[in-house]
């Protein structure tokens, strides 16, 4: 596939991550720059840079990090064509559809060429991957994808509409993708290519529910079995340090000290408050009754058994107050969900065709299955 060489060649496709929603996809090209949210990078200066580089712009003002192309990368960095499977739906299907090295796969449309990525990768040099789609110009773009990436050997791709004219394999595929607008119209197609010796699997791609009652009664219709729809939906988390908080002892000893405080400042106003009362009481005493005068200690006597309160002593002498916290507390890991979901909500419906041995005879379609069975012999040769 992509290069497997350390360090970036000249020519090669690789992925630029300038930020979580900035990814894109650059073929090495000496002489050419480029410019992104974060300055100017000449290519010149990504050749010969070890994968996984940051590598900063030209006046140094930016970076970007320089990677190797992965299909998840590229499902991520591709350009948009049309709308494209993510990762969590890609992931789903291909384990429900059972691919692995060797697998013969087929899949319409085609689109940006995103799932055709990851099953060429899973099929390995041992499986292929039939793609089709019938828009002339996304057939052209994705030929020049799959031959720069070192996968036309895995794909054949043909310009067909797959509706009309089927898929022109006959008992052939372990696995077929449909994500199409109208996939109940290619059900009958797909029965003909699935594999008649083995169970064989179809998975079909549908936004709205209405599209999958559709392909669920065409499904019924050309005897699957088995028929499952799964409701897709993608929660990215994000993921970062933050300070931790304080063990919990002193937490609870900056709060003792806080009350110990607290119940100082208080036990100090009542004693004010007692000393101004005692002189005013002495002055009304002076100067309307002239009495003799009670010889109370003053609140202020060292060693006298005042009634001033004395200071509360520490209750725990061990404690630390929150200036002893350390400078650089630990960190801890968190994570939140990313509230922009990326990964749109799908409806898959996958459901398996049996060995042919043992498909209920009364689905048997024969009429159906001769004509196409016909027309999909003439057409074998024109897809390889
Ligand atoms: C949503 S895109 C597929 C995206 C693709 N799965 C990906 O991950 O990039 C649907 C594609 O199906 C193609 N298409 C629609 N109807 C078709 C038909 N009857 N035969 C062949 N291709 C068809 C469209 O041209 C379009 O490119």
């Amino acid at each position: 596939m992509w290069s497997v060489a350390p360090t970036v060649a000249s020519g090669d496709t690789v992925i630029l991550w300038l930020g979580r929603d900035i990814i894109q996809a650059l073929v090495v090209t000496p002489g050419k720059v480029f410019n992104g949210r974060y300055g100017a990078f000449p290519h010149d200066a990504l050749v010969g840079v070890l994968y996984g580089s940051k590598v900063f712009s030209q006046k140094e003002r930016g970076f970007l990090y320089v990677l190797r192309p992965t299909p998840e990368l590229w499902t991520l960095a591709l350009p948009h064509r049309t709308q494209i499977l993510y990762l969590a739906d890609i992931a789903f299907v291909t384990s429900m559809l059972a691919v692995r090295p060797g697998s013969t796969v087929i899949e319409a449309g085609t689109g940006s060429g995103s799932f055709s990525h990851s099953v060429a990768r899973t099929v390995g040099s041992k499986g292929h991957l039939f793609s089709f789609d019938f828009h002339q110009d996304r057939v052209d773009k994705a030929r020049i994808e799959f031959l720069r990436h070192g996968l036309h050997q895995r794909i054949t791709l043909a310009h067909r509409n797959v509706c009309k004219d089927g898929f022109g394999l006959l008992d052939r595929a372990d696995a077929v993708f449909l994500d199409l607008p109208a996939p109940w119209e290619a059900v009958p197609h797909v029965k003909l290519a699935l594999r008649s010796d083995i169970s064989a699997r179809v998975c079909c791609f549908s936004p709205c529910i209405e599209q999958v009652m559709r392909t669920v009664a065409a499904l019924n219709e050309n005897a699957f079995s088995e028929i499952q729809t799964y409701e897709s939906l993608l929660f990215p988390q994000e993921t970062y340090s933050n300070p931790a908080p304080p063990p919990v002892s002193q937490i609870t000893n900056a709060l003792k000290e806080s009350e110990i405080k607290r119940e100082q400042r208080r036990l100090r106003q009542i004693s004010n408050a007692q000393l101004r009362k005692r002189k005013r009481d002495e002055d009304a005493d002076d100067q309307n009754l002239k009495r003799p005068r009670l010889q109370d200690p003053a609140p202020s006597d060292p060693g006298s058994s005042s009634s001033v309160p004395q200071p509360v002593p520490d209750a725990d002498p061990d404690h630390r107050a929150p200036a002893d916290l350390p400078d650089n507390p630990p960190k801890i890991v968190v994570s939140k969900t990313i509230p922009e979901v990326r990964g749109h909500t799908s409806y898959l419906t996958f459901a398996i065709l049996l060995p042919s041995e043992f498909r209920p005879r009364s689905h048997d379609a024969t009429t159906l299955d001769t004509n196409i069975e016909q027309s999909a012999t003439k057409q074998e040769q024109s897809v390889q």
